[in-house]
């Protein structure tokens, strides 16, 4: 068993409390690599922000678990390197598929576990998160649950139609299952192609899909249900164009990709929204950077010469959210 706070990490209670409070959320970036990580370290340090470092099934897989859990090991230290003197970092796990999974990643050093029972009925929703909440909290562990489904696909988890979260079901659902945080569903969803066509309209000008606002009448009604409480959001890329069309320009193919336009991330992330969280961004800023280096530099073959400027790209993506969209800048 490593606690993490041994690693010097942070739960999200005091991080959740005080971003609540402040009207900002705090980002959650999910990373796989070593250039994702000290990406997401330069950002924070740079921006004194908290973050949130998430590794979802997938990434493990892709890492192995125990070399990621180093890395955010590596992580605090790169930050106190980099001059931080109190980093505020959370390794956290995303979409969470069974009790093993969260019990495993507790023992190794998260601080943090999200149980996705989301896909479940309800009541078996709320009895699997209650076991993990208990297990997590004799450790001090904080536990982000899920309620209502989003669309696309969360892992293996694959929904056609998004189900948004119903209100009424909150109170009892945080009650009776203790959980520290809660995602809800409306209207983002997981991936780079975030809406049909036929559910958005079209820019005239640029020819680009507009997307369909966010239900923001279902978030009040949470947050009216819950005051205070501190709300998730999943599927949370914007999808910037400016890397869809790099992509595009250098031979990828990317056509109609939609993510959530960040002004309704900045109006999200003023009410009780306090954890947003941000994939599918970074790897594109990542792919859109390699491409266009390839198309430039067709010589080139030792990845540090890619690398870099990918790192680089996501750097400044990270940086662009903390101060522009999510206001956790200056928080530390
Ligand atoms: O929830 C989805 C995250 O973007 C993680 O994606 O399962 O492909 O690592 P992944
Ligand atoms: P995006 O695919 O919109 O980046 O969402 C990531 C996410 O929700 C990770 O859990
Ligand atoms: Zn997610």
């Amino acid at each position: 068993m490593v606690s993490y706070k041994k690693l010097g990490l942070v739960n999200t209670k005091k991080m959740f409390a005080k971003a609540v409070k402040g009207g900002y959320a705090i980002p959650a970036f999910n990373f796989n690599t070593m250039e994702q990580m000290q990406a997401i370290v330069q950002a924070a340090v740079e921006t004194k922000s908290p973050v949130i470092m998430q590794v979802s099934k997938g990434a493990r897989k892709y890492a192995n678990p125990t070399i990621l859990r180093y890395m955010a090991e590596g992580a605090v230290q790169y930050a106190k390197e980099l001059g931080c003197k109190k980093p505020q970092i959370v390794l956290h796990l995303d979409h969470g598929d069974s009790y093993e999974t969260c019990k495993s990643c507790i023992d190794s050093g998260f601080s943090s576990v999200m149980i996705d029972g989301s896909s479940l009925p309800f009541k078996d929703n709320i009895k699997l998160t209650k076991k993990v909440v208990a297990y997590a909290h004799k450790h001090d562990v904080t536990v982000e649950a899920e309620l209502g489904v989003l669309a696309g696909v969360e892992d293996e988890v694959a929904a056609e139609e998004s189900h948004y979260t119903k209100p009424e079901e909150v109170i009892e659902f945080a009650t009776k299952t203790g959980c520290d945080s809660l995602a809800i569903s409306i209207g983002t969803s997981h991936g780079a192609y975030k809406f049909k066509p036929e559910q958005c309209t079209r820019d005239k000008k640029t020819g680009k899909l507009v997307p369909p606002p966010l239900a923001f009448d279902v978030l009040k009604a949470v947050e009216k249900k819950l005051p205070g409480f501190p709300i998730v959001l999943h599927g949370s890329s914007s999808v910037p164009q400016e890397h869809v069309d790099t992509i595009n320009k250098f031979g990828g193919k990317l056509p109609d990709a939609v993510g959530i336009p960040e002004e309704q991330l900045r109006k999200a992330a003023k009410s009780a929204v306090c954890k947003i969280n941000i994939d599918s961004d970074s790897r594109l800023a990542m792919t859109a950077a390699i491409r266009r280096h390839f198309a430039e530099n067709p010589g080139h073959f030792d990845p540090r010469q890619y690398l870099t400027p990918a790192r680089e790209a996501m750097k400044q993506l990270y940086i662009h959210k903390i101060v522009k969209v999510l206001g956790s800048n200056n928080k530390i």
